[in-house]
C-alpha cells in the first residue's frame, strides 16, 4: 500500500478525513465483498489510531486481513469544489471481527474534529442490530470506557452470568 498520509501523521501530526475515490462512495459497512479501493482508507484510519493510542498496527489491505473483518464507516458531508457538490468522507471507523463464533469490536476511532458529537452513540444500535451481543477488545481508552458506561454495555459473558438462576 502506498504510504499516503502515514508519514505526515507520524511526524507532523496531520490527520485527514478520507475522501472517496472519484465518482464513488464509501459503503456504510465495508466487508471483504466491498470495492477494494476502500480498504486503504480504513487502514489509514487504523494507522491514525495506532499513532494516537500507541497500540501497534496490525491491519493491512490483504484478503487475509479482511476475511473475517467488517468495518463501519462514520461518514460526514463535505463540499467537493471539483464537482460543486456535497459528498461523504470517512471521519472514523469501527472494526469488528466476525467469524460466526465470536463478534468483537476490535477498535474504534473518530477524527478529533468529530468527537463528542454523538457519532458513536448514533451508530451503537446499528452495531447491536448487526452483531447482537459483542465483545469490546482491550485495552480501552478512558473515552471508550466512558462511552461503554454511558450505554450500559455488557460483555456477552456478563449477560450469561446475570441470566443464570440463583440458588
Ligand atoms: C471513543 C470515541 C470512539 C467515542 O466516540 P464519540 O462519537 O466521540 O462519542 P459520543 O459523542 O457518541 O459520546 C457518547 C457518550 O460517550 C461518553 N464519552 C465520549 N467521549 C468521552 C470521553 N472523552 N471521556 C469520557 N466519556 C466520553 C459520554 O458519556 C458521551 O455522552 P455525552 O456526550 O452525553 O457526555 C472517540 O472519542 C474516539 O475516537 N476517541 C479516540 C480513540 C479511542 O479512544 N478509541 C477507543 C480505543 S479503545
Amino acid at each position: 500500500m502506498r504510504e499516503f498520509g502515514y508519514e505526515e501523521a507520524r511526524t507532523e501530526k496531520i490527520i485527514r478525513p478520507q475522501k472517496p475515490q472519484s465518482g464513488a462512495e464509501f459503503d456504510l459497512w465495508v466487508t471483504k465483498k466491498s470495492a477494494r479501493w476502500q480498504r486503504k482508507h480504513f487502514v489509514q484510519i487504523r494507522r491514525y489510531q495506532a499513532i494516537e493510542c500507541n497500540d501497534g498496527m496490525l491491519m493491512t489491505t490483504s484478503d487475509e486481513c479482511w476475511r473475517d473483518f467488517v468495518a463501519y464507516s462514520f461518514l460526514e458531508d463535505y463540499y467537493d469544489k471539483k464537482t460543486d457538490s456535497l459528498k461523504r468522507w470517512l471521519v472514523g471507523t469501527a472494526g469488528f471481527t466476525d467469524n460466526h463464533t465470536e463478534k468483537v469490536l476490535e477498535y474504534c476511532w473518530i477524527h478529533p474534529f468529530w468527537r463528542g458529537k454523538g457519532l458513536l452513540r448514533y451508530a451503537w444500535p446499528k452495531f447491536s442490530e448487526r452483531f447482537g451481543l459483542f465483545h469490546v477488545s482491550h485495552p480501552q481508552s478512558n473515552a471508550m470506557r466512558g462511552f461503554l458506561m454511558s450505554v450500559g454495555h455488557q460483555e456477552p459473558g456478563q449477560v450469561l452470568e446475570l441470566a443464570q438462576p440463583t440458588a
